[in-house]
């Protein structure tokens, strides 16, 4: 990061003091909830004893254009929740309370649609199946474009060319439901992709995958990022998977954001340690190394940069 602060118009998703309680653990504590209510008026949302209920608790964060960010956390720490602040999911779909702020490309979520955000911030689920709704790829990536009353002719061009661009032109006339996971999280990727999203978050995309269809869709966002300036959040607990990629990363814990920052930075902190995100070994020994004095550079993010650092550090 540059040492000016970012404008404005460089930050696409701001959350402030934002909180969330899911209907169900409200419903379930209702006789707590609604005593701490009564008893602390309209401060006892930050009453400490509310904590254990919210799924998301007194998240601040500031997303850049640009950044291709992985959040990582333990199970149950919050980041599916999180992210479906970032498109009114939550509070629109899953109700709940709740508290605080989210601003989307200089929108109040509270105040903008769902289909309106969704245009804007795509989100693509680790099972594309519940995604995809049409009887061929075509038509599945066409839908979106004939709900936003695009003419035919203009429809028939882009989908070519995100077909193209997808390298999904062959699977064209296939059933979405027939495809392998791979192929149904591009074909997801590319219905999404028809609506030029500012904003692609995808959680955990590829935990079904093989690893070499997890690593093509990675490369594919990749691609996204850097020739489309699309922003890209992956929810991934995998860090070995994601590191190549990322050049920032979210550490969600219980509900809070512990740290957000560059890779480098994140992974020279604690922050990591404090879940239990596995840390790769040769990141554990590189971060030894360092804690002993003996090596001062960076932290590979990979295994092929791992044997070259070692390479150059014993020479
Ligand atoms: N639809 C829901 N209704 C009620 N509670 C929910 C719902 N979804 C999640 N929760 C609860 O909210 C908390 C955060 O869950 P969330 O799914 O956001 O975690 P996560 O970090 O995505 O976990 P995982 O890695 O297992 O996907 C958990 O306590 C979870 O039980
Ligand atoms: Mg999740």
């Amino acid at each position: 990061m540059n040492g000016s602060p970012p404008s404005e118009l460089d930050t696409q998703i701001i959350t402030k003091n934002l909180s969330f309680i899911y209907e169900s653990a409200y419903k379930e504590n209702r006789g707590e909830i609604d005593s701490l209510l009564k008893e602390k008026g309209p401060s006892f949302k930050d009453d400490p004893k509310l904590d254990k209920f919210k799924a998301l608790n007194s998240i601040d964060l500031s997303i850049l254009k640009g950044k291709f960010i992985a959040m990582v956390g333990d199970t149950g720490s919050g980041k599916s929740t999180l992210v479906r602040t970032f498109n009114g999911l939550i509070p629109s779909f899953y109700r709940g309370i709740f508290f605080g702020y989210v601003n989307v490309l200089g929108k109040d979520t509270i105040q903008e649609k769902v289909s309106a955000l969704s245009q804007h911030v795509g989100l693509v689920f680790q099972n594309p199946d519940n995604q995809l709704v049409a009887m061929t790829v075509e038509r599945e990536i066409a839908f979106g474009l004939e709900n936003l009353g695009m003419e035919q002719s203009q429809i028939r061009e882009k989908l070519t060319q995100i077909m193209e661009y997808l390298k999904i032109t062959h699977l064209k006339d296939r059933h979405p439901y027939d495809l392998s996971g791979g192929e149904k999280q591009r074909v997801a990727i590319a219905s999404i992709l028809t609506l030029e999203p500012s904003v692609i978050i995808l959680d955990e995309p590829t935990a079904t995958l093989d690893p070499q269809a997890a690593q093509s869709v990675l490369n594919l966002l990749k691609k996204l990022n850097e020739e489309n300036k699309i922003t890209i959040i992956i929810i991934e607990h995998r860090l070995e998977v994601i590191l190549p990629f990322c050049n920032e990363i979210i550490v969600m814990n219980q509900g809070n954001v512990l740290e957000h920052g560059p890779t480098q930075q994140v992974l020279l902190s604690s922050s990591l340690q404090k879940t239990g995100v596995r840390i790769p070994e040769y990141i554990q020994m590189f971060l030894q190394l360092r804690e002993k004095a003996k090596y001062s550079g960076t932290i590979p993010t990979n295994i092929d940069q791992a044997v070259l650092k070692l390479k150059e550090w014993l020479n």
